[in-house]
């Protein structure tokens, strides 16, 4: 189980790494049982690979085997990326209730009401030790077990009593001595699902959910937790038995074979045991236990189904291993001309010119009459939203505003019944974006999601939306999603004007782009060695400028991010429009310049910002047509991508600058996947 664990908290660290820890069956008696009734944890800062060190040196210190040693039928695990406290063994998860371990927990997300816990606890002399939000839920657990006015009280109870009194938004799960074998999850704004294994038949596909009474405080939270739990096959003491006590409040085998439940932040970590997953709605509150899973809730609220589905994932295993690349990242750009394949599957007709989104065909209609189109997201989402917004106008004509979902936020901006809305996230998960989503829902407009992970919160808060299908995106920079959801976005754009007479010639044009696309996307990335070579010139410079208008105004701001996130050299996406009013200033000989200039309604104009720049000495780097030879003379050196359908060029522009952002990272000896203070899944406010 430790094994599985920590391997799983390897497929989950592109979610966090700054430290990590495991808690286990701490006992090293005869049976698990006695095992359970002490919990040892570890924990070490530091990527997982120091964690695993740690393990892996403590049976050879104390000379012990490590089947004995470590003889677990129940761990939970969590890597993290730090909101509150330094990152540190003592504040790495899972926190504690106490020295005698009763209670642990992990967490993903943000207590906002922690100090008020925290000072009401050590006033009932709870002594703290760590800096984390997350410690106050370990100790609030053990107050309520402490205080319990019944003996029986079920863990989940408990955990149901604690999570009432948080504020914010979370996963946990929790491990106790006082519930050996039993581990219990819950969530509230942060994603957690359930992997169910079994060889055998279960004795059903869904799962009731118990009610019970109580009021509930609504208010919401975020980790990367992972545990798992093993019936045995050798442990007799009964599913069967149970089942049939129980047949209606829980998931169980129908015979008397091992089952085996995971709780993780997301599929990775546990595809390679299982594809059948559950996942868990805000407020759940899962218990596994001897082999069984039950699903509390506090009480029936309207829209909530009283049954959770047990749902078969596509996703391979492969999917998420790094196959003969360098870096998850190196692999994911390489994916592209397979990606946004995958993105246009089933769904574009080349010989009839036609486009059919199911998620969005009960909707489309209601969308067509809309009065405006509003785009929110965060980071590289934004961005195919910045790239994508001139051809919505274009083909909707409506209006189309483009917003980052913070600032979306802070100016409480106007929404309206009649506006539609659209989401777009890799990870559909986004605190950011689900905060702004749940604020166009309150206003009543309709929302659409753009994301690539089925089951996210995203894709099911939104009342349609279109799945990008890109698979599953490792690397903390994201490549794939981004020409995935543009890919989606222009799709949407077709879809919406596919009756209208007058745009049929340019729906045609742009769907015979589409088809040529992944050929032209492996024809860019042949350009590899070359962009390697520009990388040695280029990396240990201090700054990059990236500008372009029109279409590869997004391209500037996308590459710029990606220079930025992995090889911590300033760099900027500047609008070439805006040059005169400022940029300018800063281009001299020395400052490298890229620019992009493809053959397109703005040509001319880029052409007199490329003038612009050599008449101050400076020596642009073009991204330009392959064969644009006037642009060519005036460059220091051009990248020659092949031409497409205008709207569509975005999607070719922005490779070489992928590419370059990679060569540059590894040149300058970064992790490439893990950069310094970055997350993939930004689940905090
Ligand atoms: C983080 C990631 C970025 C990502 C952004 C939005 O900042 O590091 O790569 O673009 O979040 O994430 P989303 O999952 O909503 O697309």
């Amino acid at each position: 189980i430790l094994e599985i664990l920590l391997k799983g908290l390897h497929r989950l660290e592109y979610r966090g790494y700054d430290s990590s820890g495991v808690g286990i069956d701490g006992g090293n008696g005869k049976d698990w049982e006695t095992n359970a009734k002490s919990i040892q944890l570890i924990k070490q800062r530091g990527k997982v690979k120091a964690l695993d060190e740690e393990i892996d040196s403590k049976p050879k210190q104390q000379d012990v085997d490590l089947d004995v040693e470590f003889d677990v039928h129940l761990g939970i695990a969590h890597t993290r990326w730090a909101t509150h406290g330094v990152p540190s063994a003592v504040n790495s998860h899972p926190q504690r209730s106490d020295k005698n371990n009763e209670f642990i927990v992990i967490h993903n997300g943000i207590i906002t009401n922690y100090k008020d816990l925290r000072k009401f606890l050590e006033s009932k002399d709870y002594e703290f030790e760590s800096e984390t939000d997350t410690e106050t839920i370990a100790k609030l657990v053990k107050y309520m077990f402490d205080n319990r006015e019944n003996d029986d009280i079920s863990f989940a109870t408990l955990v149901e009593q604690t999570t009432r009194l948080l504020e914010g938004a979370f996963a946990l799960v929790f491990k106790s001595v006082h519930y050996p074998g039993e581990a219990v999850g819950t969530r509230r704004g942060s994603p957690l699902l359930m992997g169910v294994r079994s060889d055998h038949k279960l004795s059903s596909d869904h799962i009731p959910v118990l009610y019970s009474s109580g009021k509930l405080q609504l208010q919401f939270l975020i980790i990367d937790s992972y545990v798992r739990l093993q019936k045995s096959t050798k442990d007799k003491k009964g599913c069967g038995a149970i089942a049939r006590m129980e047949q209606d409040t829980c998931l169980f085998p129908v015979d008397e074979k091992a089952v085996e439940y995971y709780f993780a932040s997301d599929a990775s970590a546990v595809i390679e045991h299982t594809n059948r997953v559950i996942f868990l709605e805000d407020d759940d509150v899962a218990a596994v236990r001897e082999g069984r899973l039950s699903i509390h809730r506090i009480k029936r609220t309207a829209g909530d189904y009283p049954a959770r589905a047990i749902q078969t994932l596509q996703m391979e295993l492969q999917q998420i291993m790094k196959g003969n690349f360098s870096s998850f990242m190196q692999k994911e750009i390489f994916e592209q001309p397979e990606s946004v394949v995958n993105t246009m599957r089933g769904r574009i007709n080349f010989d009839n010119n036609t486009v059919i989104l199911g998620g969005l065909k009960d909707h489309i209609k209601e969308i067509q009459r809309c009065r405006r189109l509003i785009l929110i997201a965060c980071g590289t989402s934004y961005h195919a939203g910045v790239a994508t917004r001139q051809v919505l106008e274009e083909l909707t004509e409506l209006p189309v505003m483009v917003e980052l979902a913070s600032d979306f936020l802070d100016r409480n901006t106007p929404v309206f019944r009649d506006d539609v809305c659209f989401f777009i996230s890799q990870s559909g998960e986004t605190a950011d974006s689900l905060m702004a989503l749940h604020y166009c829902k309150e206003r009543g407009a309709l929302t659409v999601g753009i994301t690539n992970t089925v089951g996210s919160s995203i894709s099911r808060e939104t009342d349609c939306g279109v799945h990008i299908n890109a698979g599953p995106e490792i690397g903390v920079a994201s490549t794939k999603a981004y020409t995935s959801q543009f890919v989606a976005l222009i799709m949407f754009a077709l879809l919406m004007c596919d009756d209208r007479i007058s745009v049929q010639p340019r729906r045609r044009e742009i769907i015979q782009g589409l088809r040529v696309l992944p050929d032209l996307i492996k024809e860019v990335l042949s350009l590899d060695d070359e962009i390697q070579k520009l990388a040695t010139e280029l990396y240990q410079q201090k700054s990059v400028l990236i500008m372009g208008r029109g279409y590869h105004y997004a391209t500037c701001l996308e590459g710029a991010l990606k220079i930025k996130e992995i090889t911590y050299m300033h760099s900027e996406g500047i609008l070439a429009g805006e040059l005169k009013h400022g940029p300018l200033a800063l281009v001299d000989k020395l400052m490298p310049v890229i620019m992009i200039i493809m053959r397109d309604h703005t040509y001319v104009k880029c052409q007199n910002a490329l003038q612009q720049i050599v008449a101050r000495q400076g020596r642009p780097i073009v991204i330009c047509d392959k064969d644009d030879f006037e642009t060519a003379k005036n460059s220091s050196r051009t990248i020659n991508v092949p031409h497409c359908v205008d709207c569509l060029q975005g999607v070719l522009s922005v490779i070489p600058l992928q590419l370059l952002s990679f060569h540059l990272a590894v040149l300058r000896g970064y992790d490439v996947d893990c950069p310094r203070n970055l997350a993939k899944s930004v689940t905090v406010e």
